[in-house]
């Protein structure tokens, strides 16, 4: 049998991203797979441009998602709400005809500098893939809060419950595909 395929969607571009972490450390979790880190670094959803033919680097994350059996999409939040680079490519996904994202199978998970963990972002990313027709593997929301406090210098985490709830949804998501 093929190994599993992920794509991983950080919401954070930046290279020290806690979410970046917190998704090598759900990849890790979920053992054997074939891994594919997501581009989110997109022009900004613009119809005009759309209308002159779908970017390069769109197609290419369309095709991923395509591909892949399960997203794993862990993002901060931004002024209580989703970043800006997330938002903008699930919209670029959800132009894709026929859609690339319904039916498939994805984990959210949030890390945050805040005290909430990026609760209300993890809620409004949770309605928007459902608005996609995206089947959220669901269980308690995995939130690092005060991200800072939780991971150590290798990037891994440093909190049993929180490593113990990554590897349970992980745990599920092998076992759905
Ligand atoms: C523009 C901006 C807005 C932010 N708003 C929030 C917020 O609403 N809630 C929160 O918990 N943290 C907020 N933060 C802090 C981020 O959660 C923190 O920087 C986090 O580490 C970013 O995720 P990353 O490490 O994956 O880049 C904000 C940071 C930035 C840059």
């Amino acid at each position: 049998m093929p190994k599993p395929h992920l794509l991983t969607m950080s919401g954070s571009l930046r290279k020290g991203s806690y979410n970046r972490m917190l998704l090598a450390e759900a990849v890790r979790a979920f053992g054997d797979a074939d891994v594919t880190e997501g581009d989110l670094d997109l022009p900004l959803y613009n119809g005009d441009v759309e209308a002159q033919g779908i970017p390069d680097k769109v197609q290419r994350l369309m095709d991923q998602v395509k591909s892949a059996d399960a997203l794993l999409i862990a993002s901060p939040e931004y002024n209580k709400g989703i970043t800006g680079v997330l938002k903008n490519a699930l919209d670029w996904l959800s132009r894709a005809n026929p859609s690339v994202l319904k039916d498939h199978k994805a984990v959210i998970l949030s890390a945050a500098g805040g005290r909430t963990g990026g609760e209300t972002a993890h809620f409004m990313t949770h309605s928007i893939l459902t608005q996609l027709q995206v089947n959220v593997v669901h269980g308690p929301l995995i939130l690092v809060a005060t991200a800072q406090d939780f991971f150590d210098e290798d990037g891994h985490l440093t909190n049993d419950f929180l490593s113990k709830q990554v590897a349970d949804r992980m745990g599920r998501l092998r076992d759905l595909i």
